[in-house]
């Protein structure tokens, strides 16, 4: 059946159902349980593949959750949100005090924490890490380089205080294309051991999950880091509601980048979700789903939106740079058949309305062009799911990728 059963399933705060495989492509549903402590009524499921938006701050930048939840063309059932980012602003006692994100921002869907490490690690130079956690230098002048060390305890308390129904484990992350192999391997036993740090610390286990994250660089040989990694987890299987595949999207080549993704998938069980971390592009979507993901984050789509880039089907290599010249007299809107805030069914706004918006910085074609970019990914993951339902995702890959690339992949 595909209704939730929180009381069977060994994990109270996730139902996770699989109903269908095309290939190893998987379409399969979440399901949160209502959670009274941040007025939720009803389960909140979440259907796969799912793409989830990310709002760094808790907020995805320049829309409202009002659009985002009303408009049926966006709604996503899950959002991203950094620990990170919220551990310094709001903070944990803005948090504590409001009863979670949920209740501070208004955001009625599921939520999923990344544990902070690796934003600490791409985005400021100088963290630091060690058995006892990641330092760095505060990002704040006011605080005068003041050392802050992030421990998996401390990030598991700051995502218990945020109240996502997912949490990250915190993980060594490791630079694919800058470290050597020593480094690998000290980081993959060190992010299991984190791992049973972070699970021991969780104290609200009956509403929010914690999630593994799988490291070990690019070996996928036998006996390889991957599989020193994944091997680790299946002793801690019964403790661990979801998986997902960490380390990647840092520049490494697709080859290397597919083939970590396909032992992975091979690897981990098929009875709990599987999460690729920071992807990605459509494309990489519509790939790593036919090797068995359900799960993606990415700020692409928003943030390129931002840029005045938008998703598009009918085009190599489907996006468009409204700012460019060419769409200065074109009527037509941005897809025909999009019935996004934007796009309205070929009835909204033109792409040479927007090409002059985003020429003079108008905060508004950064929301229109927002809220088609997500369209885009939702519409995207609908139809990967109606492929896999209907046992014909192969099918789908092929013509997704004859339409980007007409003269070949
Ligand atoms: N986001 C993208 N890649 C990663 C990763 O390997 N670990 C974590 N925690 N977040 C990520
Ligand atoms: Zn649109």
């Amino acid at each position: 059946g595909t209704e939730p059963d929180f009381t069977s399933s060994p994990h109270p705060s996730l139902d996770f159902h699989l109903h269908a495989m095309s290939g190893h492509a998987r379409a399969s549903t979440l399901f949160f349980p209502p959670r009274p402590s941040i007025n939720r009524k009803a389960p909140v499921s979440v259907p796969t593949p799912i793409f989830m938006p990310v709002g760094t701050k808790g907020t995805i930048k320049s829309m409202s959750y009002e659009e985002l939840c009303t408009v049926k063309s966006l709604s996503p059932p899950i959002i991203l949100g950094n620990t990170y980012h919220l551990a310094l602003d709001p903070g944990t006692d803005v948090l504590d005090s409001f009863g979670g994100l949920h209740n501070f921002s208004s955001w009625p869907g599921a939520l999923l924490t990344d544990s902070g490490g690796f934003q600490m690690v791409s985005l400021l130079k100088l963290a630091e890490i060690t058995e006892a956690g990641v330092e760095f230098e505060s990002p704040y002048a006011k605080d005068n380089k003041k050392k802050i060390l992030l421990k998996p305890e401390e990030s598991i308390r700051t995502q218990n205080s945020i109240g996502a129904d997912v949490m990250m484990q915190l993980d060594d992350v490791v630079s694919s294309i800058h470290d050597g192999d020593e480094r690998f391997e000290e980081a993959t036993y060190r992010t299991l051991r984190w791992l049973d740090r972070c699970i021991e610390s969780n104290i609200n286990k009956e509403e929010q999950n914690l999630f593994a994250i799988v490291q070990g660089g690019l070996d996928v040989s036998l006996g390889g880091l991957r599989e020193v990694c994944l091997e680790g987890f299946r002793r801690r299987d019964d403790k661990i509601p979801g998986y997902a595949i960490g380390g990647l999207a840092g520049g490494e080549s697709k080859d290397d980048f597919w083939k970590v993704v396909s032992q992975c998938c091979k690897s981990l069980p098929t009875n709990k979700p599987r999460y690729l971390m920071g992807v990605g592009y459509p494309l990489d979507l519509v790939v790593c789903t036919a090797l068995g993901v359900d799960m993606y984050d990415c700020v692409y789509p928003t943030r390129t939106a931002r840029f005045g880039v938008a998703l598009v089907d009918d085009r190599s290599p489907g996006t468009m740079r409204v700012k460019s010249n060419e769409y200065s007299l074109d009527e037509r809107t941005l897809e025909p058949n999009c019935d996004c805030p934007c796009c309205k069914l070929g009835k909204g706004y033109s792409r040479s309305k927007l090409h002059m918006m985003l020429k003079s910085g108008e905060p508004l074609a950064a929301q229109l062009m927002t809220a088609h970019n997500i369209a885009y990914m939702m519409r995207l993951v609908r139809k990967m799911r109606k492929a896999i339902l209907e046992g014909k995702y192969e099918e789908f890959v092929r013509s997704y990728i004859k339409k980007f690339f007409p003269d070949g992949y």
